[in-house]
């Protein structure tokens, strides 16, 4: 049966990355036997300015049928002044959350021909290959949160007779750590059997729970090698040597700026694809950069990311991991070759645009 793709390009840079992954999808559907269809909604800023939501009716009626969806990036400084709620990355939240897409995968590898990008010293990072599951759905990102007034509001010895006070909560349930655990098991299972896991079981309740649970699962996965790691040591370890680790598991929170510092070891967020899916093997597929509004629209921005988030949603999504081979093989065809967007050219490296790049990744897939 014909998989259906919802395109959703977004804001920035979204628009021009997402027409080199149609492009990307066409050759595939026309010469490698790929059997998908695909539409666009719009999403974030782009949502807002059309339907007055960042995550219009529409877009969250067709992101419910499809089979797998391919974000591009939400978000600009033309949208900052809006409320919270209006806000682009609500789109993002909204839709993790309606289609329940708790696992977050998010690869950290290093390409030997871009060593010298990243900041860290090449026999730190070169080869790199780690896999960050982070738990989506869940934790403080979701927690109940409330913005209020209080009276005697107390601060160590101070009583504020009046305070403003913001807060937000972290919760886990054993059954949001157990599910996420297991993915993130599985995932050790077929990489390279050691898993991580990382939280703060020395203060928070939650992680304590999370540490629990996690040794629990465990029990079920023999074959893989679990350790703990409180979350400040495991940014330390990231920078120290990061390739002792093979996949980390950990909450939303920590995920989010775990996956950051992993991001930048590879010097090129430009490079790094994500997914994210439910319980159905639905997915939902994203560059990890953002919308880089400083260079939208100039036909610069490098498109890999994008195209190996097609690689990923092929491989999960769709089960053609033959043609995620492919694409991924094109890539590091293209690299070799010494192609570079401005993002991962050394000073005086020739530099090519969005397109050449995205047009050298399908004339490499070969027949
Ligand atoms: C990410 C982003 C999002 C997050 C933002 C845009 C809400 O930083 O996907 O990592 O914090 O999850
Ligand atoms: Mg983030």
């Amino acid at each position: 049966m014909t998989q259906k793709i919802l395109l959703l390009p977004g804001d920035g840079i979204g628009p021009e990355i997402t027409v080199e992954a149609e492009k990307l999808l066409t050759v595939l559907r026309d010469r490698h036997g790929l059997d998908a269809s695909w539409s666009r909604a719009y999403i974030g800023g782009a949502g807002y300015d059309r339907a007055g939501h960042p995550l219009p009716p529409a877009t969250l009626d067709a992101a419910k049928s499809a089979d797998a969806i391919l974000l591009a990036a939400v978000g600009g400084p033309k949208y900052d002044t809006l409320p919270k709620d209006l806000r682009p990355e609500r789109g993002l939240l909204g839709l993790r959350a309606a289609l329940g897409l708790y696992s977050n995968l998010r690869p950290a590898i290093l390409y030997p021909e871009l060593a010298d990008a990243s900041s860290l010293k090449p026999e730190f990072v070169s080869n790199l290959d780690l896999l960050i599951v982070r738990e989506l759905t869940g934790g403080i990102y979701f927690g109940k949160r409330e913005t209020v007034v209080e009276t005697d509001y107390k601060v160590g010895s101070h009583v504020i007779p009046k305070a403003r006070v913001a807060r937000d909560t972290e919760a886990y349930s054993d059954f949001e750590v157990e599910r996420i655990a297991r993915t993130a098991f599985e995932t050790a299972r077929l990489r390279g059997k050691r898993l991580c896991s990382v939280d703060k079981a020395n203060v928070l309740d939650a992680s304590q729970l999370w540490r629990q649970v996690v040794i629990e699962v465990a029990k079920d996965y023999p074959d893989v090698e679990l350790s703990h790691m409180l979350v400040d040591n495991a940014a330390m370890q990231l920078v120290r040597g990061p390739k002792q680790f093979d996949v980390i598991v950990t909450s939303n929170m920590f995920g989010d700026i775990l996956s950051d510092i992993a991001a930048q070891l590879t010097g090129s967020i430009g490079m790094l694809p994500s997914a994210s899916l439910n319980e159905r093997g639905q997915g939902m597929y994203e560059p990890s950069h953002g919308s880089a509004p400083d260079i939208a629209g100039q036909g610069v921005a490098n498109p890999l990311a994008m195209l190996l988030s097609v690689a990923m949603l092929l491989r999960y999504s769709l089960k053609r991991g033959d043609l995620a081979d492919k694409i991924e093989a094109a890539v590091r065809k293209v690299l070799a070759a010494g192609l570079r967007t401005g993002d991962i050219a050394k000073p005086g490296e020739a530099r090519i645009g969005t397109a050449a790049m995205g047009d050298a990744v399908v004339a490499a897939l070969g027949a």
